[in-house]
């Protein structure tokens, strides 16, 4: 409620997904939220999305795979989770129990036919509202390109996920990978074979090396760019994606308050996902829902939806 006791309308939709509020818990900074159940009321966000999910179990890199930067974190866990079958048998069926929470599945493979199984085995398991498509990632049947920056690589992909998504009646959620020329061309790519809404943005690839060690910080020796640090290009590439589609844009990029969210929301964005800060405060989600709700009501915004794209430019 507001101070002067009109509420706010935070409640925001996204590809026919209701949500209570824009603000959702980003995909490997959350776990599978089970392990912040006890530290974040999850019915408290518009939605969490969980690990990236494979195929296979996979075990990540090795260590050091997170350092710190200024105003930001470098990652290479290498998309360690715990396997699409094992997730469905061990955290989904307790995720279902929760009330009033929405869970997004966000998926990877390392060729086509291993993303299309891992939205297969998905299509089984009750209760996920949307899949979010991590293109990020390479396909190793052609020569470790990554999906994401390469055109037909990303319409194949994308459009033969949406295919089985749609089975399910589930909307297909495109996270576009910020490593690219132009990521608004991606965009439409992604919206011309079937994608729903899409998300941005990943990790910009980035590397550290000691100066005493001469090493690299990270074993992988380049890793993912995180946090605050990555915010004024993600505002850019969302409002230039915003531009080029019609379909609703999730923005994210080191989002730690509430003004952050409003900024991503003024650049074309429908919702938005908070993913580093969580590793600084895992209430930060929480706290960013409620931050949110305050400045709306002392900037007199009846309506949440009405500042997407309200950008006032020159
Ligand atoms: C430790 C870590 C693990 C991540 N794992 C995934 C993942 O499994 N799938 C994915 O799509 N994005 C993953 N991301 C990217 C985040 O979801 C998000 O896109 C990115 O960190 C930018 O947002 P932020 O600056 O708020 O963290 C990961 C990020 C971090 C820091």
């Amino acid at each position: 409620m507001s101070e002067r006791g009109a509420a706010t309308d935070l409640g925001v939709t996204i590809a026919g997904v209701a949500l209570k509020n824009p603000v959702i818990a980003a995909s490997g900074t959350f776990g599978y939220g089970v392990e912040f159940e006890d530290i974040v009321s999850l019915d408290r966000l518009g939605a969490f999305v969980v690990k990236g999910l494979s195929r296979e179990p996979m075990a990540g890199n090795p260590p050091p795979r997170v350092v710190e930067t200024a105003a930001g974190m470098l990652n290479s866990i290498g998309l360690q989770n715990i396997g699409v079958r094992a997730f469905l048998e061990e955290k989904l069926p307790h995720l279902n129990k929760l009330r009033n929470v929405v869970v997004i599945a966000n998926v990877f493979g390392h060729s086509r036919e291993e993303y299309e199984d891992v939205i297969r085995a998905l299509n089984d398991g009750p209760g996920i509202a949307a899949y979010e498509l991590n293109v990020s990632c390479p396909n190793t049947k052609c020569g470790g390109l990554s999906f994401g920056t390469h055109v037909h690589l990303l319409a194949e992909v994308v459009g033969c996920s949406k295919r089985l998504a749609e089975r399910a009646s589930r909307p297909l959620i495109v996270k576009l990978s910020p490593n690219v020329t132009s990521i608004a061309e991606m965009a439409s790519v992604a919206e011309q074979v079937g994608a729903d809404a899409v998300s941005l943005v990943n990790t910009f690839v980035a590397m550290a090396i000691d100066p005493e060690t001469r090493k690299p910080r990270i074993s992988n020796i380049t890793a993912g760019l995180s946090g605050p640090a990555i915010k004024p290009i993600a505002v850019r590439m969302v409002w230039e994606v915003a531009e080029a589609v019609k379909i609703p844009v999730i923005g994210m990029g080191g989002i730690a308050r509430a003004e952050d969210a409003v900024e991503f929301l003024l650049a074309g964005a429908s919702a938005v996902e908070v993913g580093t800060a969580s590793f600084w405060d895992p209430r930060a989600t929480e706290q960013i829902v409620r931050d949110l709700e305050r400045w709306c009501v002392q900037h007199r915004v009846a309506r949440i939806a009405d500042l997407t794209g309200g950008m006032i430019a020159g």
